[in-house]
């Protein structure tokens, strides 16, 4: 006899685990939890007693792991549908970034906003994503540039988990773009990174990675290394917005320094794959942002297959280059826009989205002693959840084991 909280029966599991079948699934399946965690998995008609634990009915659905957004922008005043229509006329969001909009544009807001307004729109769009069955959500900084600003966006961010039943992992991104303040004076916006933000960031413990926007636009690969520098020697881990519009040679630079993964990648060329691929760097899509931009370039799909590279997929919601808060969409886009398959775009808001995060040893599969994070659904194959747009909400969702 085997001790569990509770069981679900009468259900099918796509266990995301490389365990031969397509989407590791295992049908006619139990699932046992206690204590938070998953403790027992596997066919019906070979699960154990458990005596005294609730049992739930799963309706023949499919239970997947919670699923995880590993690159957002959430915390963030205001909105850019204005440059949204002057993209639409053929400004190019390159030309309105160094025209002083874009992203400094969302600065101006975000740093008028106090706390309780960010909370309050964050919230609203963290609520989005949760109800399609997000349990884990990635925030970064970077609409605050100055000290104040930047370690309000991430508190602000930590503090959304006091509201509703999710995990947050906080990034520092204080290398998104040159405040004006710093106009021209790019160098000494990053000393003041490395020398003031970084070294509070790490004491308050407010971020558990270190992100930068390796960009003509944003910054160049030597300024990005001096940031990775100081991040790593304070102990973060590193990752980056890098090869999105043009391409930098960030990537690499992410490899070099043991960074968890590189996001966008439209122009990432096949030869330094295999960087990321030794270095164990997950490659993070970010379709929306392609959609949203109409980016002239895929990032090198095949390519990153071949080496076996893990694809992880998320949302990027922010104002600017991707105002969307569906990661349902974001798989969607994933196969329609790059190419995935459907279980790979799974493996992206699961598996490989827990990789890139560094949680890999307590979510994104269905394992005993992972974190029994769960959802439900009404679907005959988890290759729907990619295929088809709003058509399928979680029947329920468990946070922890908790349910919500
Ligand atoms: O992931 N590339 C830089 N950062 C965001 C966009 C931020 C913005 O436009 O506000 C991105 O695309
Ligand atoms: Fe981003």
């Amino acid at each position: 006899m085997q001790q569990a909280d509770w069981i679900i029966e009468n259900v099918n599991l796509a266990t995301m685990q490389n365990n031969g079948e397509p989407f590791g699934k295992i049908e006619n399946a139990l699932l046992a939890v206690h204590n938070k965690r998953i403790t027992w998995l596997g066919k019906r008609d070979q699960a154990p007693v458990f005596n005294n634990a609730n049992r739930v009915d799963g309706h023949n659905g499919w239970l997947t792991p919670g699923f995880i957004d590993c690159h957002t922008h959430l915390v963030y005043a205001g909105h850019r549908a204005d440059e949204f229509e002057q993209r639409l006329q053929g400004i190019s969001y390159a030309e309105i970034a160094q025209h002083g909009g874009g992203i400094n544009n969302t600065v101006t807001a975000t740093r008028k906003a106090s706390s309780d307004i960010l909370k309050r729109d964050a919230l609203s769009r963290l609520r989005q994503l949760c109800k399609e069955g997000v349990t884990t959500v990635e925030i970064k900084s970077g609409y605050g540039l100055d000290l104040d600003t930047e370690l309000r966006m991430l508190e602000v961010a930590k503090s959304l988990q006091d509201q509703i039943q999710v995990k947050v992992q906080t990034t520092y991104l204080g290398a998104h773009a040159i405040p004006l303040e710093y106009k021209e004076h790019a160098d000494d916006y990053i000393d003041f990174i490395c020398e003031q933000v970084l070294p509070q960031i790490a004491r308050k413990k407010l971020a558990d990675a270190v992100d930068v926007f390796c960009e003509d636009i944003g910054f160049n690969l030597q300024q990005c290394e001096k940031v990775y520098q100081s991040a790593s020697d304070l102990g973060f881990r590193v990752k980056g917005h890098v090869e999105q519009l043009s391409h930098q040679g960030g990537a690499t630079l992410i490899a070099k320094y043991n960074g968890l993964s590189a996001d966008h990648l439209e122009f990432i060329r096949i030869e330094e794959i295999k960087m990321l691929k030794q270095n164990n760097v997950v490659a993070v899509l970010l379709p929306a942002a392609f959609y949203y931009l109409n980016e002239p370039q895929k990032p090198p799909i095949k390519a990153m297959r071949n080496a076996k590279l893990a694809m992880a997929v998320a949302t990027d919601c922010n104002p600017g280059s991707a105002p969307m808060a569906s990661l349902l969409l974001a798989m969607n886009q994933a196969c329609v826009l790059f190419g995935l398959t459907p279980e790979e775009s799974m493996l992206g808001v699961t598996r490989h989205a827990a990789q890139a995060l560094a949680l890999n040893q307590c979510k994104g599969i269905l394992k005993s002693g992972y974190d029994a994070d769960l959802v439900l659904w009404d679907i005959a194959h988890p290759n729907q959840l990619s295929y088809s747009i709003n058509m399928h909400s979680p029947r329920d969702i468990w946070v922890g084991g908790q349910h919500v």
